[in-house]
């Protein structure tokens, strides 16, 4: 969908989206996808890459705040698809920060020694909460999914800090409510018809949170790995706003070659905005082994992490390779 389409939807402007968050256009999930089939068609290219059969897979996370049903988890109907029928699977729901945080808990099962070989997926389908005639969001947003898989390695490489953080008291900024059978008349669910329900967004409040925490949080991150901003080789924002991704590159006085951005073909997609800015830094030659990469990202909670990661060396298998 491009910002052309949206024109014709909204009273908005190309030029005003642009000028205002950097996006130019956002793939939007068909009724034939669901946030598993996303999810389940990047998994298999990240197992294709890392050469890892399904059945190596110990642990299956799924960053996701879009699951296709309540119950059961997204995880377990993925893992099905996959055939991982050794690994253990759940959800896990930071909203636009799940990815950095699924990535940090994989991270423990491996160091812990409890597991060798986690699946990690961001994968979101959040137009499908998204009012089309609410300018101030529908501009935003698209859907997709990343994956990677996470080894253990006696290498020096690997995630090397974690920052996690929240802050519910900025919970009503930005929400989706759930459809509860207490919301309904009778009280229990029963016949009742109700309109899906859609994304509220406070936007200036959730935009100055972010330019906060988004440089404070990396800053914290790249000292606790005990390096400092010279040492990072790339920068990977999660992909809400360009203006965002600008004020926290400046707060680290990083230079734009740095920077990752991939958010004027994608939107921000929610979950998957970094494991997607990942695969295509993997696939166009940008993350090399033993490179110093931030991973950052905020989103609803208000909720925030960061991970300095040091790029492995089977991470740089091409696709196809
Ligand atoms: N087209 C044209 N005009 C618009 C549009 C639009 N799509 N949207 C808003 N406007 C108007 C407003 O109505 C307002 O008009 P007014 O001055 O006449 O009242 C004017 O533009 C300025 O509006 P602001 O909201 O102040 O615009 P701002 O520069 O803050 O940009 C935006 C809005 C892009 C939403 C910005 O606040 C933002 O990106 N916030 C962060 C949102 C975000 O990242 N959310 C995702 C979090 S991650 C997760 O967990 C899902």
């Amino acid at each position: 969908m491009t910002n052309l389409d949206l024109e014709r939807m909204v009273d908005t402007s190309d030029e005003w989206i642009v000028a205002r968050t950097g996006i130019r256009e956002r793939r939007l999930a068909t009724s034939n996808d669901t946030t598993v089939s996303m999810a389940a068609t990047a998994s298999r290219k990240a197992l294709a890459i890392a050469g890892v059969d399904p059945m190596e897979i110990d642990l299956l996370i799924l960053a996701t705040d879009t699951p296709d049903k309540l119950m059961p988890a997204s995880s377990s109907v993925l893992q099905a698809e996959l055939g991982a029928m050794r690994a253990g699977a759940f959800d896990l729901d930071a909203a636009c920060s799940g990815f950095v945080y699924a990535l940090s808990v994989g991270t423990q099962f491996i160091r812990s020694g409890v597991y060798e070989t986690v699946l990690v997926v961001g994968a979101d389908s959040l137009t499908r909460y998204i009012d089309f005639t609410d300018r101030g969001t529908c501009i935003l947003f698209g859907d997709g999914a990343g994956a990677v898989v996470l080894q253990a390695s006696d290498a020096d490489e690997g995630v090397l800090s974690t920052v996690l953080g929240s802050d519910g008291r900025g919970a009503q900024h930005l929400y989706v409510d759930g459809i509860r059978p207490t919301d309904v008349p009778n009280g229990n669910g029963h016949g009742a018809t109700v309109p899906v329900p859609t994304m509220k967004m406070n936007g200036t409040e959730v935009f100055k949170f972010a330019v906060k925490v988004m440089g404070e949080a990396a800053v914290e991150a790249i000292d606790q790995a005990g390096l400092s901003v010279a040492d990072i080789d790339l920068f990977i924002p999660h992909q809400a706003n360009m203006r965002i991704i600008d004020a926290s590159a400046r707060r680290l006085e990083l230079s734009r070659d740095k920077v990752f951005i991939n958010i004027e073909r994608y939107g921000n997609t929610s979950a998957a905005s970094i494991p997607m800015c990942i695969a295509e830094a993997a696939d166009c030659g940008r993350l090399q082994p033993g490179m110093n990469v931030v991973l950052v990202a905020f989103g609803a909670g208000l909720s925030w992490a960061a991970n300095v990661v040091r790029w492995g060396s089977t991470g740089t298998r091409r696709r196809g390779e």
